[in-house]
């Protein structure tokens, strides 16, 4: 879609030496329990643009939210580590300011060389940053000359780093992260080479259901796991015992049903369901679908769903995945997601996977390189599919 990318400058056509430049990541990782980045993908995907930027002597400011700090200024929601991570994967040393506005914060940008960066600290722990507050963003605006935008993740926040603050600096542009994500999902947006596919998973309907009502537009078939599909299957009127499935969108799911037929859009669900009494069990049983016990849950799709998956997969030119087939963090209940991670590698599609869990998924299996793009943003992702306005995509129009 090229609409997508009309007016944006790339961050290689900017004149950023000696300029300062506001460059916004999406540093939200995940972290263990002792504060350690767990999964530094976000980082490296943003180390293309940071490095162009030092190497062309730009004075670099990086800034990020991390978590969703309620209550201001919380340790746990630092982006300390994610800093020493970066410094790390760069080779050289990063400063982390004290809050992301401030003298503190103006005293390290003004003191910094060509070539050198700079952390601010998590944007969230001012409140007017997801209230996209103009106050804050032109406080932001004081630390830079030039804007960059690479947090594809974070491009659906109407929030005053995304939103507000690039329509204050007159020169703006994309990193390259960006740019490459709204190419390759702009072209799944836009319609890809059939059959198209798409995998859905996660907890609920209700997250997708705009995502499924926009897809059913362009895609031949739509393979259902997760949660979700437990919500599917009892619309159906099976038996779902003690699984998770939201009973108020029954009607939706049905509606659903319907409408992905009229389209003319085969709708898979599971055939076959790993089952076990609690999440915490250390082993599940393998049921039919409509063999689900009072007492059972259902926490993974079956042998025979994943197989039939890959029949469909294998037969697919483009395929998009969001969501995982089970409760992929617990072992027991993670070979759904894989086995759908591994039929997707093995087709040869133009294959994207976007969402936290199902990109996980991907990684475990060790198939990163065998996907056409994982993409760093999950809600982003599908809200670009839906066809809904980005708001830090087109606050960087020129
Ligand atoms: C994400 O992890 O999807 C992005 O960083 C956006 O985070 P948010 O959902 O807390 O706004």
């Amino acid at each position: 879609m090229a609409s997508l990318l009309d007016r944006i400058v790339p961050v290689d056509a900017l004149d950023v030496a000696s300029r300062r430049v506001f460059v916004r990541v999406d540093f939200n990782v995940p972290l263990t329990d002792d504060g350690q980045v767990a999964d530094d993908t976000r980082i490296r995907e943003a180390l293309p643009t940071i490095r162009h930027l030092v190497q062309a002597g730009a004075r670099v400011v990086l800034a990020s939210h991390l978590g969703r700090p309620k209550k201001g200024r919380d340790p746990k929601f630092s982006l300390a580590a994610a800093g020493e991570r970066l410094a790390d994967l760069l080779g050289s040393e990063i400063v982390l300011t004290d809050d992301c506005i401030g003298d503190g914060a103006r005293k390290v940008v003004h003191d910094l060389r060509d070539g050198r960066v700079a952390l601010l600290e998590n944007l969230r722990f001012h409140p007017e940053e997801e209230a996209n507050d103009e106050a804050f963003a032109r406080d932001l605006a004081r630390l830079c000359d030039i804007y960059v935008n690479d947090a594809f993740g974070a491009v659906h926040r109407a929030h005053a780093s995304v939103d507000a603050l690039p329509k204050l600096v007159g020169t703006r542009g994309a990193g390259f992260l960006l740019m490459k994500e709204l190419k390759v999902l702009g072209a799944l947006a836009a319609g890809p080479e059939r059959p198209y596919l798409a995998v859905l998973g996660g907890a609920k309907v209700s997250d997708k259901i705009a995502v499924i009502e926009a897809l059913c537009t362009k895609i031949d078939a739509l393979l259902i796991g997760g949660a979700m599909a437990n919500t599917f299957l009892a619309a159906q009127g099976r038996p779902m015992g003690r699984s998770l499935f939201e009973v108020d969108k029954l009607p939706l799911a049905r509606d659903l049903l319907a409408r992905a037929q009229e389209k003319r859009v085969t709708v898979v669900l599971p055939t076959d369901l790993v089952v076990a009494s609690h999440v915490g069990a250390a082993e599940g049983r393998v049921v039919a679908a409509d063999a689900v016990g009072p007492e059972d849950m259902a926490l993974d799709i079956g042998p025979d769903t994943v197989a039939n998956f890959r029949k469909h997969l294998l037969r697919a030119r483009s395929v998009f995945w969001n969501g995982p087939m089970g409760l992929f963090e617990k072992s027991p209940f993670s070979q759904g997601s894989i086995g759908v991670a591994k039929a997707i590698a093995e087709a040869s599609a133009f294959s994207v996977v976007g969402g936290g869990d199902s990109v996980a998924a991907v990684h475990q299996a060790g198939l990163a390189e065998r996907f056409t793009h994982v993409s760093t943003g999950g809600g982003a992702s599908l809200e670009l599919l839906e066809g809904r306005t980005l708001p830090g995509v087109e606050a960087l129009r020129t």
